[in-house]
């Protein structure tokens, strides 16, 4: 059953560290929440992102190498964890993805001349910190994107950065120098107790906006 309620998915996904351990996500689930995921903006449409998903007892326990020890409740109760990784690589298919934009008749020619003219040489000549935050940047989005994909779906998530950055992309046979950990996100069906469920609280909303007048 999808759930269709924009505000509950929104407003009422909180992180949940206590998942329905019976609960198996199919893969075909997986695959039509990533077409859902994958919808999210990125830098210049470079669509930096890889998701690798640990969804067996195997992959699982390798994920559980790389993972600080305080996130087990969730790592042992969750139906999947889904490695998230920016590709610093992601502009060297800057041109092919706008040709085809162009081929498929979604942007003129002379579009496709100043998205070539215009941004390709600022990656091309970029440095690589530019390239990784800008993949990073855009890989957040997607993650975001994902748990509420995933609400829609009745699930519910908690994203995990403890963990041991240096060991992620080789967990995964992935070079380092190009495949990023951005976050991991443990999903599941929530089993948490109301006593378990941490309400977290935020800043007065005043605080955090203004009006650059
Ligand atoms: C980038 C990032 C890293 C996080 N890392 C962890 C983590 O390692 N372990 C954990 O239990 N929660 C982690 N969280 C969850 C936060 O603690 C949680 O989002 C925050 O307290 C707000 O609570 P809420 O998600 O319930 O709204 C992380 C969240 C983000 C966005």
């Amino acid at each position: 059953m999808l759930n269709n309620d924009f505000n509950d998915v929104v407003q009422n996904r909180h992180s949940v560290r206590n998942f329905d351990k019976n609960v198996k996500i199919p893969r075909e689930e997986f695959k039509q929440m990533f077409e859902e995921t994958i919808t999210a903006p990125s830098g210049c449409n470079l669509q930096g992102w890889y998701f690798e998903v640990a969804d067996t007892p195997e992959s699982l326990a390798k994920v559980k190498k790389y993972m600080m020890k305080f996130n087990d409740p969730q790592l042992n109760t969750c139906s999947a964890i889904v490695q998230m990784f920016a590709r610093v690589d992601a502009y060297k298919k800057y041109r092919e993805m706008w040709n085809k934009t162009y081929e498929e008749g979604h942007i003129t020619k002379e579009k496709l001349d100043e998205v070539l003219r215009t941004f390709l040489p600022l990656y091309e000549n970029g440095t690589y910190d530019m390239c990784a935050t800008d993949a990073i940047r855009s890989c957040s989005l997607a993650a975001m994107q994902f748990m509420l994909v995933a609400r829609h779906h009745g699930y519910d998530t908690n994203p995990i950065a403890g963990y041991d950055e240096s060991k992620i992309a080789r967990t995964f046979n992935l070079d380092p120098k190009i495949y990023l950990p951005v976050m991991a996100i443990a999903i599941g069906k929530s089993n948490e107790s109301e006593k378990e469920q941490i309400k977290t609280i935020r800043y007065p909303v005043e605080d955090v906006y203004h009006f650059a007048d």
